[in-house]
């Protein structure tokens, strides 16, 4: 089971880099990307917005609403090597909204098994929707029932449910978080009335002791905001759900500073600062200090100049280098 643990996507958030921390915390989380709107992957740099590192069990989320773009989109994110793409009906925003996609999507259950059914018919790995459990006055269990009906009845049988429902109208996304009640009852009474389906159960969970408790009724649970503010919440509920050994703060920082620094010289995000060249990211070509920054591959004269002004390394020669 893929899903038993995941992050949920969170757009601003859980990007690449943010993936890469993530996946170094927990080696079996299931790991959503932020949402990208189907006309930015195909008429986009599509290569740039799928590069992921290090990244199993991934899974990309599409926003859209017409199933041949989906379709599209769907192979290209599978082409990336993701594990799951996911379709969008869960996003309250004013902009998605514009665009037809998200949320109000809910009110559309056959548009919605129509995209399903385009993107299952065009890649091999699994998709997924992730909806709200109704929006507005579409709120009791009939609609989503018959919501999720549809999809289902189109071979759908992967679902992410945040369990409050998306007022449309008068609340910010932040609002839509957090001011309509959670109601896990309509997962757990979806999950019985669709018993060979995964419903894996999202909306303020934020400790072990919760995900231990939801994991007896649900096949999966997905986590957004909590890992995002506490991440080393992850290796407790690494632990916890798949018995993994705890890796150490200590470890996770060395080799997230050595991949920060790889990103900074490959100009992710400006220059690298001078102390990056002593953080190889990978375990096998770090080096403990002493050792002479001339040593390094990438340590050019003006490199060296500036580490002794920053860091005052002149004297960390490498054994038997003068
Ligand atoms: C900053 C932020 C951005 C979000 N972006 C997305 C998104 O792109 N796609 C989506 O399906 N949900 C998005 N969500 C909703 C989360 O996936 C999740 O459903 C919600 O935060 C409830 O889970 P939580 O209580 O564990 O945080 C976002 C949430 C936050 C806080």
């Amino acid at each position: 089971m893929i899903r038993k643990l995941c992050v949920a996507p969170m757009m601003g958030c859980t990007d690449r880099h943010c993936r890469f921390l993530f996946r170094l915390l927990s080696p079996n989380t299931m790991l959503y990307s932020e949402m990208l709107t189907t006309g930015a992957l195909i008429h986009g740099d599509y290569q740039k917005f799928l590069e992921h590192a290090e990244d199993a069990a991934s899974a990309f989320q599409l926003g859209g609403s017409d199933p041949h773009q989906l379709a599209q989109a769907a192979k290209l994110v599978e082409n990336a090597g993701y594990q799951e793409v996911n379709l969008n009906c869960g996003c309250p925003s004013d902009r998605v909204q514009q665009g037809g996609i998200g949320a109000c999507l809910m009110a559309e259950p056959r548009l919605v098994a129509q995209c399903y059914e385009a993107m299952a018919d065009a890649v091999s790995i699994p998709v997924t929707i992730k909806t709200r459990i109704g929006i507005d006055h579409h709120d009791d269990y009939a609609h989503f029932k018959a919501f999720i009906s549809e999809s289902y009845d189109s071979g759908c049988r992967n679902f992410q449910i945040h369990a409050r429902k998306a007022i449309l109208q008068g609340l910010s996304p932040k609002e839509n978080r957090e001011i309509p009640p959670l109601n896990y009852d309509f997962v757990r009474q979806i999950q019985k009335d669709c018993p060979d389906a995964e419903f894996v159960i999202n909306g303020g969970i934020t400790t072990a002791r919760q995900v231990q408790d939801l994991l007896v009724e649900f096949p999966g649970v997905m986590l957004g905001r909590a890992p995002y503010s506490n991440p080393y919440l992850l290796v407790e509920l690494e632990q916890q759900v798949f018995g993994t050994t705890a890796v150490t703060r200590a470890a996770v920082f060395r080799q997230y500073r050595g991949y920060m620094a790889e990103q900074m010289y490959a100009g992710v995000h400006g220059e690298a600062p001078p102390w990056a060249i002593y953080w190889p990211a990978r375990r096998s070509s770090f080096q403990t200090p002493p050792f002479h920054p001339h040593a390094q591959r990438r340590c050019r004269p003006v490199g060296c100049r500036r580490c002794r002004k920053v860091c005052g390394h002149r004297n960390l020669l490498t054994p038997g280098s003068k």
